[in-house]
């Protein structure tokens, strides 16, 4: 029977990474600058870095993209501060006094600047049909492995119209990816 787990989910408004660790019987939290989708209790609005050191088990964490994407490099050479302070933010969410650590990123200059991904895995791996690389760096876990490989490779998110929400319906994480990282991560304490 494995333990329960305190998870830490930074920078998710979705809840769909915190609500699949529930889901399975863990003590998870998500936590966004921006209020939770599903209006959980178990969402903490407000910095995440103000709760790196409250002993967590594991953190996810999906910090914006925004200024370090390889799809954006285009502006990176007017965005040079924001570049570096979202480095620095990537830099403090993977040394966090926190055993296990899964940061999630599209092609990002953390690569270059940080360090290599342990991992890039894609949305057809895990049950939806679609391409949209996803580099994983890990501390302490093991590699994502895909768990229903279907065909179907359509960029679909590309083709959403433009609009103020638009980034948002771009980054919820996959719900396949949100229950493969529970499944493989989190034993289940019910197991
Ligand atoms: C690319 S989105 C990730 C969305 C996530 N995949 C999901 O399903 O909800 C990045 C998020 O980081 C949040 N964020 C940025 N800085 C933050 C901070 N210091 N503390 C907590 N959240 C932060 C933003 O509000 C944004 O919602």
């Amino acid at each position: 029977m494995g333990q329960a787990m305190r998870v830490l989910v930074g920078c998710e408004y979705s809840g769909r990474v915190r609500q699949a660790f529930r889901d399975i019987g863990h003590d998870a939290w998500s936590c966004d600058l921006l209020p939770s989708e599903d209006d959980s209790e178990f969402h903490i609005q407000g910095d995440v870095i103000r709760l790196l050191d409250k002993d967590w088990d594991l953190a996810i964490f999906h910090p914006p993209c925004t200024h370090l994407a390889v799809s954006g490099a285009r502006w990176f050479k007017e965005k040079q501060v924001e570049q570096a302070q979202a480095l620095d933010f990537v830099r403090m969410l993977m040394t966090a006094p926190v055993p296990r650590i899964a940061i999630e990123n599209p092609v990002s200059v953390i690569s270059s600047r940080i360090r290599k991904p342990d991992q890039v895995i894609q949305p057809w791996q895990f049950g939806h049909g679609e391409t949209k690389a996803t580099c994983l760096w890990l501390i302490g876990l093991p590699k994502l492995e895909p768990t229903n490989i279907v065909d179907g490779r359509e960029a679909r998110v590309h083709k959403m119209p433009p609009g103020p929400d638009r980034w948002k319906e771009r980054s919820r994480t996959y719900l396949g990816i949100a229950e493969a990282m529970a499944a493989q991560w989190g034993q289940a304490p019910n197991n």
